[in-house]
């Protein structure tokens, strides 16, 4: 059965792919079915923000599609920067610009706790939705640690692990990390779906 996904990025339709081949899933991207869906992202939640994706690009394409949004919650600060991870600070700003205005935000700051979030959203055609979530929680470092993965993840303190993401290859980051949790339920919720209803 062949899924779309919402997305511009060629490493999660391998990702997900790879997760999902056993369960007799073809995944294409918007780019392989020429359409590109611009989706303002205005949920206050992943869950909302994945929902509008997914919506978006069903309708567009006409198959089921799959979507996610992810982001970094810390507890001092509200739960900033949250939905806005990708703009926080505004657009334009180099990943380790955004970092370390975090950091400068938790300057003096005790409670260092964060979460990262996933939220996983696959809307079909007949209008069933499935979603699924994931997290990691871990701390906010005093100072960026290792050179791998992308955004916060050089900020990002895995407490059991004693590293950063960006210390961690990606197998291991994967086998943790908030999206690879959410990627795991998806799999799962959608195994029993496609058990209740093989013709999708
Ligand atoms: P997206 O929804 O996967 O595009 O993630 C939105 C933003 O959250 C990214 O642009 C990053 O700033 C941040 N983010 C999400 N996942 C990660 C991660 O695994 N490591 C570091 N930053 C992340």
């Amino acid at each position: 059965m062949k899924f779309v996904l919402a997305t511009q990025n060629a490493k999660k339709k391998a990702e997900l792919s790879a997760i999902l081949h056993d369960l007799g899933v073809e995944i294409v991207t918007e780019e392989e079915l020429g359409i590109h869906v611009d989706v303002e992202e205005n949920g206050t939640t992943f869950a909302e923000n994945a929902a509008l994706k997914a919506d978006a690009v069903m309708k567009a394409s006409g198959l089921p599609a799959i979507a996610d949004d992810s982001g970094l919650c810390v507890h001092a600060l509200g739960g900033a920067p949250g939905v806005y991870s990708a703009r926080y600070g505004g657009e334009g700003l180099s990943d380790e610009a955004r970092y370390r205005l975090l950091l400068r935000a938790l300057a003096g700051q005790t409670d260092r706790s964060a979460h990262f979030e996933t939220a996983v959203c696959c809307a079909f055609p007949n209008g069933d939705h499935l979603a699924a979530n994931g997290e990691c929680r871990g701390s906010i470092a005093f100072s960026p640690m290792g050179t791998n993965g992308f955004g916060y993840d050089p900020v990002f303190f895995v407490t059991e692990q004693r590293k950063t993401f960006a210390q961690l290859t990606a197998e291991e980051k994967a086998a943790i990390s908030h999206r690879g949790n959410a990627l795991r339920a998806f799999r799962a919720a959608l195994e029993a779906y496609l058990k209740e209803n093989p013709e999708g």
